[in-house]
């Protein structure tokens, strides 16, 4: 099969300088859902057509397909005629073995499943139109049927009084085969109301030439929405993310408030997995059995071993937690953060680019970076680990059952010896022995007959 995906409009109504179709649902761009979802039926072409935005779509569409080793051909609209002088231009690149599925870059849901039953229901030698019975159908093209059969699709702005109370809509998706599009194609007018070339138009010839016009419909009405101002890319992203939040439901995750989570990638969840209002899932997350995340977090790429307790506020990214962890509320754990079992981080702790082994803690007030934690370490509160120079960044190594006493800093490159105490408020510029109690601080004095100063009258 050869798809292709239109995407040369410009998308005035998004009221923005990006092309429409890369704007984000779901932190992906709309064009992106298209394209994964079209690859998902191994199509042997895929050719995007872009007009508006400059190289920008092209640009994407490349990485994309960079990315995924999978050839992905983009062809130029210029001037955008209409629907049909858009599916022209990418005439050179299809094959007319197999048939052609057509589909917009600005309608990001439609599932693989009605695409299939649509690619079915044209088999090799039928035209398809995946149609919807819409109750307002204002502004879409109308399928008029005559004794039940597919005869033409008539636009909104052609179409007759009688024509515009039909309420079965043209999604704009169909499924062609190739070598008759072609020459359907090549014998478009634009003798119509706008003067475009509108491929709705084929639908008349086919019934001309005797092809057979088969409709399908999607399983829900959004498969088939589109995408042209703000209100509706915020439609359809709720609509996704309630899909999303249903389909984690079905598998068991409780969703405090299904209405209020958001996942923007893939959240993959084990068992008795908990998720209060607020939180927001980026790129692959992971929680395993027994997890739950407090109210208003961000997790991205991130994987949380079962039993952990993610508490509310918490920012955590590209990290690892371990079984039974506590984090947070108000904990941030930046890239490269590797926990392993039961250590917990409380409010108001950094961690970055670290490993803290099983039992250790840092509760309160720190920042942890470039450093290797060793088991049932506690880290006082308002620890810093000082591993910038403002040039070069250090490793600051702190041994199993080391106690760092509060307000430290610990000068990178440092070691802390297994079981070694530092004393509150040291600022450790050498490596601290094992076993040891070290300390840097100036002796405590107390200055006697020292009375405080009073204002002078004037
Ligand atoms: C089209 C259909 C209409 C259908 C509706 C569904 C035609 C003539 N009409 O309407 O029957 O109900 O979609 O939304 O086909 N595009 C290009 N190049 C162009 C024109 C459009 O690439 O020259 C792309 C747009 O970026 C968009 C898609 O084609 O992805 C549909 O264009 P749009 O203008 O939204 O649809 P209409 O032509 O109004
Ligand atoms: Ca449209």
């Amino acid at each position: 099969m050869n798809v292709v995906i239109l995407a040369a409009g410009m998308g005035k109504r998004m009221q923005s300088a990006l092309p429409k179709v890369l704007h984000p649902l779901a932190g992906k761009p709309l064009l992106r859902h298209v394209i994964d979802t079209a690859s998902s039926l191994s199509p042997s072409k895929l050719c995007v057509i872009y007009g508006h935005g400059g190289a920008a779509v092209p640009e994407m569409v490349g990485k994309l397909a960079e990315q995924t080793g999978t050839r992905i051909d983009t062809a130029l609209q210029q001037p955008q005629l209409g629907t049909g002088h858009a599916v022209m231009q990418a005439v050179p690149e299809l094959d007319e073995s197999v048939p052609t599925l057509v589909l917009y870059g600005d309608v990001p849901l439609t599932t693989s499943a009605s695409l299939g039953r649509l690619v079915e229901a044209a088999g090799t030698d039928k035209l398809a139109i995946l149609t919807v019975e819409q109750a307002n159908p204002f502004g879409l093209g109308r399928i008029v049927r005559e004794n039940g059969s597919i005869v033409r699709i008539v636009e909104e702005k052609d179409a007759s009084e009688a024509e515009r109370a039909i309420r079965e809509i043209n999604s704009g998706i169909m499924c062609i085969p190739t070598a008759h599009l072609k020459r359907w194609l090549a014998a478009l007018s634009n003798n119509n109301a706008q003067g475009e070339y509108y491929l709705t138009d084929i639908v008349a010839q086919a019934v001309a030439d005797g092809v057979p016009v088969v409709s399908a419909q999607p399983s829900a009405e959004w498969e088939v929405a589109g995408v042209n101002s703000k209100v509706q890319l915020a439609e359809l992203e709720r609509r996704h993310q309630l899909n999303i939040a249903n389909a984690l439901l079905e598998k068991g995750v409780t969703l405090m408030d299904p209405a209020r989570i958001d996942v923007r990638g893939e959240l993959v969840c084990g068992r008795d997995v908990v998720i209060d209002v607020g939180c927001v899932f980026e790129g692959r997350v992971e929680l395993a059995d027994g997890v739950t995340v407090g109210p208003h977090c961000v997790l991205v790429n991130a994987k949380i071993g079962a039993g952990a307790q993610i508490k509310p506020f918490c920012h955590i990214e590209d990290a690892v937690v371990g079984d039974k962890s506590q984090i947070g509320p108000y904990a941030r754990l930046r890239p490269g953060t590797e926990l392993g079992e039961d250590v917990h981080v409380g409010n108001f702790v950094e961690i970055k680019n670290s490993q803290v082994a099983a039992h250790s803690k840092a509760n309160h007030l720190a920042y942890v970076g470039d450093a290797t934690v060793g088991s049932r370490v506690n880290i006082g509160a308002g620890t810093i680990t000082c591993n910038y120079d403002g040039a070069n960044k250090f490793r600051t190594v702190i041994e199993d059952d080391a106690f760092i006493g509060s307000d430290s800093q610990l000068v990178a490159p440092v070691t802390v010896g297994k079981g070694a105490t530092l004393g509150a408020g040291t600022t450790l510029t050498k490596d601290a022995p094992a076993g040891k109690l070290t300390i840097s601080r100036p002796k405590q004095m107390t200055i006697e007959g020292w009375s405080r100063p009073v204002k002078t009258k004037k």
